[in-house]
């Protein structure tokens, strides 16, 4: 082919013959890596037959260059679009069930957290779950009578006044504890009883480092024949232990209408372990729960016969035990929603 010189007929003559071989083998490649191999045969810059061909071009006649030229650019534009139109059916993107690169570092999702009050319930339900205990609910609107008179509150006393509660109407209030819930959980259901119940609850408390206007409650209820204080006691000091890990609690002595005797349990504070520091106000020890054995007039007012049946109650509020757990000297912070601080207790 070298020997005779090359014309113009013999120049469109090899231009056609490329056209005629490349157009297919690129329509032919069916991967990103077969359609490289056609094009560094027919079209790369360093051996491709289009490189040849414009080697050639330079042997022609100079009359015949301009001529020769312009066929040469058509074809090789004609290829040229052939080849990238099947370069972009084969992007990634196009083809289905493939990832653009798989190589590419993923980009990490957003995910939410449990937050960390959310997280004492959860742990809470579980403890408790182990011993017996499903769960009960009520409503946090709820009459005057099942939030104070079902429960003993003399009709007097400073808790029902304004100033502690928030009534919706004369015969509407948001309850100020989940205590309530006894009551309806007895109505509901015949002894034996052990339920576990979360919801919040509404006062009319400023917020300040120790109090929320609205903050969680969990209350407990056992009842059944023979339950005493000693039950009380071995329940709540074993919740502390799983809790807060092996530890110390007490009992003090305290004042409920709806329970007799009453007691506030402490535990140890967590930060200190005993000595004294700001979490604890410098006592070494941080109250979480408020229990007592049920008040029989309680019973009695849930339909439950005192004579037959005992029963013990606590009622805690998570966002204090997520303070005494995390040292967390402001009970504000679990409440402001900010994600940068709420991050810190992700699990
Ligand atoms: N309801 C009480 C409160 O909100 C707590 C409590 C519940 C105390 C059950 C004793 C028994 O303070």
């Amino acid at each position: 082919m070298t020997d005779t010189p090359l014309t113009l007929d013999g120049f469109r003559a090899l231009l056609a013959s490329f056209e005629q071989e490349a157009g297919p083998a690129i329509a032919a490649a069916d991967s990103s890596g077969a359609l490289e191999t056609v094009r560094a045969k027919y079209l790369g810059r360093a051996h491709g037959w289009l490189k040849d061909l414009s080697a050639r071009l330079g042997q022609l006649p100079k009359s015949d260059r301009a001529p020769a030229g312009s066929a040469f650019n058509e074809v090789r534009l004609r290829v040229e679009a052939t080849f990238d139109g099947r370069r972009a059916a084969l992007a990634p993107s196009n083809v289905p069930g493939e990832i653009a690169d798989r190589t590419m570092p993923a980009r990490r999702s957003w995910q939410g957290t449990v937050h960390p009050v959310s997280q004492v319930i959860d742990e809470m339900i579980e403890i408790f779950r182990e011993l017996g205990f499903t769960v009960a609910l009520g409503p946090e609107a709820e009459s005057p009578w099942y939030n104070f008179g079902s429960l003993n509150f003399p009709a007097d006393h400073p808790a029902m006044d304004l100033h502690d509660t928030l009534y919706l109407s004369d015969d509407a209030v948001l309850r100020t504890h989940t205590s309530p819930v006894q009551v309806r959980t007895l109505q509901a259901y015949p002894p034996p009883i052990r339920v576990l119940i979360p919801g919040n609850v509404h006062r009319r408390d400023p917020f300040d480092a120790s109090h929320a206007p609205t903050f969680a409650q969990v209350e407990g209820l056992v009842v059944d024949e023979g339950i005493t204080f000693a039950d009380l006691k071995a329940t709540l000091t074993h919740f502390a232990n799983r809790f807060f890990g092996a530890t110390k609690t007490r009992f003090r002595p305290s004042y409920f209408p709806f329970t007799e005797p009453s007691a506030e349990m402490d535990v140890l504070c967590g930060v200190c372990r005993g000595s004294g520091c700001g979490v604890c106000k410098e006592s070494g020890w941080v109250e979480i729960l408020g229990s007592g054995l049920v008040h029989p007039s309680v019973l009695e007012s849930a339909g439950v016969d005192s004579e037959r049946y005992t029963g013990w109650a606590f009622g805690m509020g998570p966002a204090r035990t997520a303070l005494a757990r995390h040292g967390i000297p402001d009970i504000r912070l679990l409440y402001d929603s900010d994600i940068r601080f709420l991050n810190q207790f992700a699990r």
